[in-house]
């Protein structure tokens, strides 16, 4: 069965790294699917954050990276998958995904959202923190996969 893991990966890390490996292990395909999300006001284009998530798992086998415009319950009907893998890391998550998931099971029959914790070391983790880093020259090593942080370096040379 294919799951699709949709997000704005802005940018892809360590801990959606994390999500992708462990749903490949139950999973025949995870389809990563990186929203426009143009009212987030991204730092990095969609192009960009396409790139960066096929290199953050250029190394595991069972996944496609895709960009998408519009609406997930769309794409989902597309791509005739029902699945939906998200990480929570807690109950402001929790809150979140509670929302978006009835909001889109209202427009798709079938929608099942799927939810897994993310690995102890990446619970803290957030995009919305690395970009502070960057923002800010901070270190963003740790938190990136390495393909990743080398790319983000053309950007942001001091890290
Ligand atoms: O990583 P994020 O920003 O939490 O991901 C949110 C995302 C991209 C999954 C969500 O905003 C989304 O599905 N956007 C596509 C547009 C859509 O379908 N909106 C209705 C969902 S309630």
């Amino acid at each position: 069965m294919k799951i699709i893991y949709p997000g704005t990966f802005d940018p892809f890390s360590l801990g959606h790294t994390n999500i992708t490996a462990r749903a490949c292990a139950m999973y025949e395909c995870v389809i990563i699917a990186v929203s426009e999300n143009i009212y987030k006001k991204p730092m990095f284009t969609l192009e960009q954050r396409v790139e960066m998530a096929k290199l953050a798992v250029a190394d595991i086998r069972n996944t496609e990276v895709i960009g998408f415009k519009g609406l997930l319950v769309d794409l989902m009907q597309e791509k005739g998958v029902h699945c939906v893998l998200r990480g929570i890391r807690g109950m402001v998550d929790f809150e979140y995904e509670l929302q978006m998931a009835q909001a889109n099971r209202s427009m798709l029959k079938g929608y099942e959202p799927i939810f897994l914790m993310p690995g102890e070391n990446y619970m803290a983790l957030s995009s919305a923190f690395i970009r502070d880093l960057l923002r800010h020259g901070g270190n963003v090593s740790p938190f990136l996969p390495k393909p990743v942080n080398e790319y983000i370096k053309q950007f942001y040379d001091r890290i």
